[in-house]
């Protein structure tokens, strides 16, 4: 049984662990809370909580509306599962277990559903009247320099199908297009799509939820590929029921009972307008996309709310939505082709991309070779693979890096598979997705000369030594 329920309870767990910092300065909404909470990211620092905020969009900016604003009670909060600490936090164990506890969270016959209540804090503000709903007064960010507005990045999507009636989970971006106006990314292989599409058959809007500010277990089972209701994983991970509740002005009844914020609203039938660029998960702006438009008819929030946000192409993305979703699948095919394999991990710096993968030891030779090739089967995004020993800590970058430079004989000890199926949006493919898979055996001790001892220190706890 977990203590964490939402979001609230998290950022305590954080706090405890070291892994939260309050943000007291006030800080910008354009640019200046994302450039942070990329920071974050990339030097494992602990995750931000603003208690400050305000709106001053940067000179590049094309915007009428350049008067600093402030968000009175609002606070931001981002980052949430960017590292593979606050990852296992979130998931109740240790760091080395993330990927059999997400294994075990995504197996159907662990699913457990979630239950309904009427009660729900977030439906103490709530907000319905058209002239009263303003989008802009929500601390929603501009992230990077170069996206097209302000996105709402780290909302998961509440959506019921309208024939078969089963809930979603998922994540669209979105894009503040007017007070009450939403432009919402959905592309072809999602459930929310196949659910608009069979509305916008029927000449309808889709009723659809955004929640924001929850508990990480539920933006985890979000991420993930799922034919049923994403509740169900994420009542997995915490071991119980996750609640859930009714729309106040849209017919979906699956929605976070915990949620910090909730936006509702219909995706129209048949509107169609352009949103983007954003920062997307490979790295690289994106273009603008015709999408769908989504009106809102209600925001309701918690008192003293947290907005949470994603850092769009950044690790947290990468995390949700490319590394815990996949690793258990990594593991199983790998594990097929070799009972040696220890660990493996998709590093969120290398986009969903390479993958890496431990061997506890060697039986022999072509091992590592067909462990790269069971990691290619797996998916599709698979580009690099590099088999590691177990001496090689697969969570840090320099380790990895280590054991590149220092293990592989590049004429020798890679091959290639050209003209390969891999994403179309894989900035190394051609646009429809073809490329070369590369294998790297990044083992130890391949018979060409003896090697010495390795060096090694231990990692002391710096804060016992550094001032503050
Ligand atoms: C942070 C984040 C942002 C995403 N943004 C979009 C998006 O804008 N459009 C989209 O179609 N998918 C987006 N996705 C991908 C999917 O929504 C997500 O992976 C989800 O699992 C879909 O699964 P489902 O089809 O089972 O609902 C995003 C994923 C993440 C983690």
């Amino acid at each position: 049984m977990s203590t964490i329920y939402d979001l609230r309870s998290y950022l305590e767990l954080l706090e405890r662990h070291g892994q939260l910092a309050h943000v007291a300065k006030p800080v910008n909404l354009f640019h200046e809370a994302a450039d942070i909470g990329a920071t974050v990211e990339r030097t494992g620092a602990p995750a931000p909580l603003f208690e400050q905020l305000y709106y001053q969009p940067s000179l590049d900016a094309q915007t009428p509306d350049d008067s600093p604003r402030t968000f009175g009670p609002w606070r931001l909060f981002s980052s949430a599962i960017a590292n593979q600490e606050r990852v296992a936090l979130a998931l109740g164990c240790d760091k080395t277990q993330v990927t059999a506890t997400m294994a075990r969270a995504l197996e159907p016959a662990h699913a457990i559903p979630p239950v309904f209540t009427e009660h729900a804090a977030w439906k103490r503000h709530i907000t319905t009247h058209p002239n009263e709903i303003d989008l802009r007064t929500l601390p929603i960010p501009k992230h990077a320099v170069g996206d097209g507005g302000r996105f709402i990045t780290g909302g998961v999507i509440v959506s019921k199908h309208p024939e078969t009636g089963v809930g979603n989970l998922g994540y669209n971006r979105m894009e503040i297009l007017g007070p009450r106006t939403l432009g919402m990314n959905i592309n072809q292989w999602r459930d929310v799509q196949r659910a608009h599409a069979a509305a916008e058959a029927k000449g309808q809007p889709l009723g659809v939820a955004v929640a924001i500010g929850l508990d990480p277990a539920l933006m985890i089972a979000a991420g993930c590929k799922y034919d049923g209701d994403e509740n169900n994983i994420a009542g997995a991970i915490r071991g119980q029921p996750v609640e859930v509740t009714r729309g106040v002005t849209v017919d979906v009844d699956t929605i976070p009972a915990h949620a910090e914020l909730v936006i509702e609203g219909h995706v129209l039938p048949g509107a169609r307008r352009e949103e983007g660029p954003l920062a997307e998960f490979h790295g690289y702006y994106g273009e603008p996309w015709q999408s769908p438009v989504f009106e809102v008819t209600a925001i309701c929030h918690r008192e003293q709310p947290i907005y949470q946000t994603i850092v769009p192409g950044w690790n947290e993305h990468i995390y949700i939505g490319n590394v815990l979703p996949r690793e258990p699948l990594l593991m199983r095919f790998v594990s097929h082709a070799s009972k040696n394999v220890g660990a493996v991990h998709i590093p969120p710096y290398t986009n969903g991309f390479l993958v890496v993968v431990q061997l506890s030891k060697k039986t022999n030779r072509g091992e590592p070779r067909n462990v790269a090739l069971a990691a290619f089967a797996a998916h599709p995004n698979f580009r690099i693979c590099a088999v590691v020993d177990s001496d090689v800590n697969i969570y840090d970058p320099s380790d990895l890096l280590w054991a590149l430079t220092t293990r592989v004989d590049w004429g020798q000890d890679i091959f290639t598979v050209p003209g390969a199926q891999g994403h179309e949006m894989d900035p190394a493919n051609d646009s429809k997705g073809i490329g070369t898979k590369v294998g790297i055996d990044a083992t130890f001790d391949k018979g060409r000369r003896p090697y010495g001892q390795r060096v090694s220190y231990p990692m002391v706890e710096l804060t016992k030594y550094f001032e503050r």
